[in-house]
């Protein structure tokens, strides 16, 4: 379905190795329907069910999903705990569907504030997805990108590190293990970062939308690969330095 959509493709585009999204709007979601916020974290779910299909059919190599930033820990106590059971719950009930789709499955963030039952479904969930080599997904949760290059940063110290390179620093981040991301995108409509992955969004392509998360599917998910295909990305050089592949504006 998604090879016809795109025969607008540029020649030789790929589609994104690795897709990062900051999946915003939940609470507007419900808001709007006059539902609890929590229903629009529930429906969220849906959402990712759609968006991690249609990356593995299109062939994307890694998913990365911010669910719960260092920073939502200030919100009210009834919305965290349904958060932390919705992703206990969701563990339970997507890992074997994951793995049976060559999914494998990693989560980002500190797991120190979590409850001993959540942390170790996380590990089993990584533990047995862990050779599985279609689609990396990965889940961002207690995450913040301060967070990663702080203990990144106390692992060279630790290893008696004097001095700090940009390659040992990111060597030791969280997903030292991923190429950068490629293609940034973040619904709800807020035009910001929100302390996700600091460093390695240098040279993302940056997508913005106002559907809020909830809403968001394979279709919205085409048009910002869409949108991905029309940039050019320069990484500081010119564009005539480009190969002719990569070049938007052919001469
Ligand atoms: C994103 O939706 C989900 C989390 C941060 C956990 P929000 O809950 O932030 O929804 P809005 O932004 O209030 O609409
Ligand atoms: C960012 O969303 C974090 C997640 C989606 C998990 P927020 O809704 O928490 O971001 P701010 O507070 O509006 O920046
Ligand atoms: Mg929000």
């Amino acid at each position: 379905m998604f090879a016809k959509a795109a025969q607008a493709v540029p020649p030789g585009q790929e589609p994104p190795r690795h897709v990062a999204i900051i999946m915003d709007g939940n609470g507007r979601w419900a808001k709007k329907r006059f539902l609890p916020r929590v229903a629009g974290h529930k429906r969220g779910l849906d959402a990712v069910r759609d968006v991690v299909g249609a990356c593995r059919e299109m062939g994307v190599g890694y998913l990365t999903l911010f669910a719960f930033s260092t920073e939502n820990w200030r919100r009210p106590q009834e919305e965290v705990s349904f958060l932390m059971d919705l992703f206990l719950r969701a563990l339970e009930n997507e890992v074997a569907k994951l793995h049976s789709n060559n999914i494998r499955l990693k989560v980002l963030g500190s797991r120190e504030r979590f409850s001993p039952e959540l942390a170790e479904r996380i590990q089993r969930a990584e533990d047995k997805t862990a050779e599985n080599d279609g689609l990396v997904l990965s889940i961002a949760a207690d995450y913040g990108g301060r967070w990663d290059i702080v203990q990144a940063a106390n692992q060279l110290l630790a290893e008696g590190a004097t001095e700090i390179s940009e390659e040992a620093l990111a060597g030791r981040l969280s997903m030292s293990w991923a190429p950068e991301p490629d293609l940034f995108i973040r619904t709800g409509g807020e035009q910001r970062i929100s302390n996700f992955l600091m460093w390695q969004l240098a040279y993302s392509e940056l997508y913005f939308t106002d559907l809020l998360w909830p809403d968001f599917d394979r279709t919205a998910l085409e048009q910002a690969i869409t949108s991905y295909w029309q940039r050019e990305r320069r990484f500081g050089r010119t564009s005539e330095q480009l190969p002719e592949h990569l070049r938007r504006d052919k001469p």
